[in-house]
């Protein structure tokens, strides 16, 4: 029997820190389009407020809090204002991160300055607003589900000064499998995505080069970058009852590129 009702995210509360930014925006709005109210935070109004039109244009309700994923108190006060506004928290999308090609070291020189800022970025800013979610989520005794988004480049190696952001996205997929162990039993899922290149505004400069371009695309089964139309539907299906046995994976979003490894 096929219940494509499984797919829909209707009734469910979104969190998505980084839901300003080129992926999150584009998840929130398609969590919306799904039927989920959604919350977006991050450091700077305007980006979250422009979220918020997109989740209105999907048909949903939106709530934009501007608050630091690194910080605990304003960790808090993003999942104290979800449950004020929509009542639960269903879904966190940790969608905060980057800095892949902003910083480039020789492995044996890479400084610890960019380490930790690219750990922070990524690491940091992801556990800090899972853990408070995640306690709300206990406490509401209902489950939950959270996406994590790794790289492939926590799988693949790159002959270029990409050290922090390969670990920091092997942390990512490791506390994806470590937290989908440790709260199985509440009911709460967790899985990643791992894109390869996505074009967003994060990744322009790098792709306007062509050189640069056609050497990724040349490497990609499919013959081209991801869009953030590529992400979404994985991430929805991620945080709905349509997989609702599915914890502790990592889907890789690449073309196939991982699969020629
Ligand atoms: N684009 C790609 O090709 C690609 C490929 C693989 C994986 N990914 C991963 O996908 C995720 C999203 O990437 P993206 O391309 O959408 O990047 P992006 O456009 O730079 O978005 C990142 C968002 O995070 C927010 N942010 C950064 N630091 C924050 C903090 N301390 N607290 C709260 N918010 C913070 C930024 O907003 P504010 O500055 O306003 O806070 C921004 O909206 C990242 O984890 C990235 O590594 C991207």
């Amino acid at each position: 029997m096929t219940d494509t009702g499984m797919f829909s995210l209707a009734g469910k509360v979104a969190v998505i820190p980084g839901g300003g930014g080129g992926i999150g925006v584009a998840l929130a709005q398609a969590f919306a389009a799904a039927g989920a109210q959604v919350v977006v935070s991050g450091r700077h109004a305007e980006a979250l407020e422009a979220a918020v039109a997109r989740v209105a244009a999907a048909g949903s309700e939106g709530l934009a809090v501007v608050a630091d994923a690194t910080s605990e108190a304003d960790s808090d006060r993003l999942v104290a204002a979800a449950l004020a506004r929509f009542g639960r928290v269903d879904c966190v999308v940790n969608a905060v991160g980057g800095g892949a090609g902003k910083v480039l070291h020789r492995a044996e020189d890479y400084p610890r300055s960019d380490w930790d800022w690219i750990m922070e970025l990524n690491v940091r800013s992801t556990i800090v607003p899972t853990q408070a979610a995640v306690r709300a989520m206990i406490a509401g005794g209902h489950g939950g589900a959270i996406l994590n988004i790794s790289s492939v480049r926590a799988s693949l190696g790159i002959d270029a000064g990409y050290s922090a952001y390969v670990a920091a996205k092997g942390a990512i997929s490791s506390l994806t499998r470590q937290w989908a162990t440790e709260w199985a039993r509440h009911g709460i899922r967790v899985n990643a995505i791992m894109p390869t290149f996505i074009d967003t505004p994060q990744v322009a400069s790098l792709l306007s080069d062509p050189e640069f371009k056609a050497g990724i695309v040349g490497r990609i089964p499919l013959r081209r970058v991801g869009e953030t139309r590529d992400v979404v539907g994985p991430a929805v299906f991620m945080c709905s009852d349509a997989a609702a046995f599915v914890t502790g994976q990592i889907l890789a979003i690449d073309g196939g590129l991982t699969a020629t490894q």
